[in-house]
């Protein structure tokens, strides 16, 4: 089946120019001005960008945490991210509390095979490493064409590893040129400064934000950084949120070290007010690390244009504010940890990023897709427009004005943060492998058509592939 996108304006993270591209098996065969048709569907693209669909690095769909579990699984999750341009995720496989990891990686294919409507991959997440699972991890990584390993040094009554783990996680990690995703902040210490709030009788939302100061966070990313260059082993900084640790990773990469870090919508755009609103309103805002006082948001912008951060995931972790955060509705620290962010990432960061004048449509590009792409062995697979890449792409109206709302998202939530935000632009149509899951703003995909991406490793240094 053939496919012709005309009349767009291409926009990669090195290019913007007018073509047609002509799309044939799932693939593009061809790029140029004025392509023939020769039988294919017409997809007008006049007036229009053209991006490579987004790639979201870090979500947790139908994932046990908190006492709970969360809201989007990976139906909901996949249509609301193909909504809003997403193409690929790469969602966190839980191994915690499984005495092997195979089986694991099997229920996470269970979950997704046969709902996901958009392409997939997995992250493997490690909690402890017995000699078994130690023996086992870098066998099924390959077996499974999982790239990166994941470990929080955080959530010390639930997945915070030890350091001897996070060291061996790099070890391994080093000798396969996987990449380990690290949650950066001090769990011991959070634990201690959660118990002493509670003791003084203090229960609200702020002091989630209160429990958790930057400095843990900024502490955890050094040691991270150091326990990571004495193996030799590629860092990815999940979800910066402060000035603390963003010196620590531009420090490292200044002396040349394989750190990359990511950053996400809400902390470019929403601050640490957002917890301290009357009653439990801030609940909405609860996740980890916190939301940070304001001119955190400045050092990030700043940050991302000058490539020091290179992605932004969503950070999906979904939990309702009239159902399973009230879990919380008395003790701040019982309030299930996340957001829901898989859909409004592609427009928030097009809206208050490029259309607000913060970076240019290339660093867009870039942070949405190609650079994630490029640190998770999806390129040039996916991540770009190119012939003999999967023809994953947006269309995308610049034009359009539009209100975020929980009314109209497509997320299994009861709220969205960016409740009334008004953006600018809008996925129109979004095809994955060539066929639209989203037609003129429908959705007109299939539960199971996403396909498991399995990846290749990535041996080049991050100034090698210029990420
Ligand atoms: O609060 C958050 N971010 N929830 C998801 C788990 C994590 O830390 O990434
Ligand atoms: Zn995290
Ligand atoms: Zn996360």
């Amino acid at each position: 089946m053939k496919k012709m996108i005309t009349g767009g304006l291409i926009a990669t993270a090195s290019d913007l120019y007018e073509a047609d591209i002509l799309i044939e098996n799932g693939k593009i065969v061809q790029i140029g001005k004025n392509l023939s048709a020769d039988g294919a569907e017409i997809v007008d693209a006049a007036g229009k960008y053209v991006f490579p669909g987004g790639i979201d690095p870090h979500t947790h769909l139908d994932m046990p945490f908190n006492n709970t579990v969360t809201d989007d699984d990976w139906k909901s999750g996949t249509i609301a991210a193909a909504f809003g341009g997403t193409t690929t995720i790469l969602d966190f496989c839980l191994t915690a509390g499984e005495e092997k990891l195979a089986p694991a990686v099997e229920k996470w294919h269970e979950k997704a095979n046969g709902n996901s409507v958009i392409d997939y991959g997995f992250h493997l997440m490690i909690t402890d490493l017995t000699p078994e699972t130690e023996a086992e991890l870098p066998l099924l990584l390959e077996r499974e064409g999982i790239t990166s390993i994941k470990v929080f040094m955080a959530y010390a009554k639930e997945f915070q590893a030890s350091d001897r783990t996070l060291f061996k996680a790099f070890k391994i990690a080093k000798d396969m040129d996987a990449v380990v995703m690290v949650h950066c902040e001090n769990g011991s210490v959070i634990d201690e400064l959660v118990e002493e709030a509670r003791q003084a009788g203090q229960t609200a939302p702020i002091y989630h934000a209160l429990t958790r100061p930057a400095e843990v966070e900024g502490e955890a990313t050094k040691r991270a950084i150091e326990l990571a260059h004495i193996a030799g082993a590629k860092l990815y900084v999940v979800h910066v949120t402060c000035k603390e640790a963003l010196d620590e990773i531009i420090n490292a990469r200044e002396k040349g070290y394989d750190v990359y870090g990511e950053t996400c919508p809400p902390y470019l755009t929403l601050d640490q007010s957002a917890l301290a609103q009357p009653g439990f309103e801030g609940a909405k805002y609860v996740w980890s690390p916190p939301l940070r006082p304001k001119y955190h948001q400045e050092h990030l912008w700043n940050a991302l244009k000058a490539k020091q951060l290179q992605t932004i995931g969503s950070d999906q972790c979904s939990f309702s504010f009239n159902g399973k955060k009230r879990l919380g509705i008395n003790d701040f620290s019982k309030i299930p940890n996340g957001g829901p962010f898989i859909e409004d990432r592609f427009s928030i960061l097009y809206s208050e990023g490029v259309a607000k004048g913060r970076i240019s449509i290339h660093d867009f590009v870039d942070m949405i897709s190609t650079s994630a792409a490029k640190i998770f062995g999806l390129y040039p697979q996916k991540g770009t427009i190119a012939i003999g890449s999967d023809a994953d792409i947006v269309i995308f109206d610049p034009a359009v004005k539009r209100e975020i709302s929980a009314d109209t998202h497509h997320m299994n939530v009861d709220y969205n943060p960016y409740e009334g935000w008004e953006v600018t632009g809008e996925p129109i149509s979004v095809l994955v492998r060539g066929e639209y899951v989203i037609k003129n703003r429908q959705f007109v995909g299939a539960l199971g058509s996403g396909r498991y991406i399995r990846r290749a490793v990535q041996p080049a240094t991050a100034e090698q592939i210029n990420v």
